[in-house]
């Protein structure tokens, strides 16, 4: 299959937890740093052209739970996929397979002191109503419709290699999305950033997360690639993943 090479790239507390108190403390704010200048910024580790993220991450962060103004009277939108000029950011990947994001604009700003301007595009699949399509084309918005009522991964995958030119893609959180795609054997490394904190927090999400119906706990194993210590004792280890 011709895809672009996944790498799973977060941040977690010592407890695997992926937000949550730990990370407002002082001692976080250097892993926090690094974990960002990793994958984003001027000179990065990872040279990406896309993250692809979960629904509930995008609402947490970017578009906060506000529901998308719809013309249900819309024209009837041109079939398949729509791709805007490319601006050479790069990409915000956005499940959302139903079409329930409200988005105020095409582009979103990731980072505080070094923001980087990332332009989305939004993964939909063939139930999404004409009315969202054309609210995401009002708006410049790039979709592709990957599955009749649920994500296929793979073609998903190939849409941006083929439509994007995308050769590295970052898998970045939450834990449910990041755990379809590993289950599915379609993520080739995994990257974490361990913050010397902790906040034992039992309801916040994990790394990875299995969801009803998605994924389950079917164990997969991981080789260790490198372990790279810092002096304010955050840790990056990375690995591959054994069932790509
Ligand atoms: N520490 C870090 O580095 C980091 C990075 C990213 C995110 N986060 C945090 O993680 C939290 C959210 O994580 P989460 O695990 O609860 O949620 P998530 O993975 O962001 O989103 C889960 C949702 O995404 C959609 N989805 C995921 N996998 C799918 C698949 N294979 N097919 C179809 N839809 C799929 C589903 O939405 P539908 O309901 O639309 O079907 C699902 O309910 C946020 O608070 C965020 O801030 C932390």
């Amino acid at each position: 299959m011709n895809r672009p090479y996944i790498f799973c790239h977060m941040q977690v507390s010592l407890d695997g937890k992926i937000i949550g108190k730990f990370m407002d403390i002082p001692e976080s704010k250097g892993s926090g740093e690094f974990f960002y200048d990793l994958a984003f910024g001027k000179e990065t580790h990872y040279k990406h052209q896309g993250w692809l993220s979960g629904r509930s991450t995008t609402n947490d962060n970017f578009t906060h739970y506000k529901k998308p103004e719809l013309d249900e009277q819309a024209p009837i939108v041109p079939e398949g996929d729509f791709v805007a000029e490319p601006t050479g950011n790069k990409y915000y990947i956005s499940i959302d397979t139903s079409g329930k994001l409200g988005w105020n604009q095409n582009t979103l700003q990731y980072g505080d002191t070094t923001a980087e301007v990332l332009e989305v595009l939004e993964v939909l699949t063939e139930k999404v109503s004409n009315a969202y399509k054309a609210f995401l084309r009002e708006k410049n918005i790039s979709y592709v419709i990957a599955g009749k009522d649920s994500l296929d991964m793979e073609l998903l995958l190939q849409k941006l290699k083929d439509l994007f030119q995308m050769d590295l893609v970052m898998l970045g959180g939450g834990g449910v999305l990041n755990w379809s795609f590993i289950q599915a054997g379609l993520c080739d490394e995994v990257s974490i950033v361990v913050a010397p904190a902790a906040d034992a927090a039992a309801d916040s999400p994990a790394l990875f997360d299995t969801k009803e119906g998605l994924t389950d706990d079917t164990p997969v194993s991981f080789t260790l690639k490198n372990v790279e210590i810092k002096e304010d004792s955050t840790v990056w280890l990375t690995y591959s993943v054994n069932n790509r």
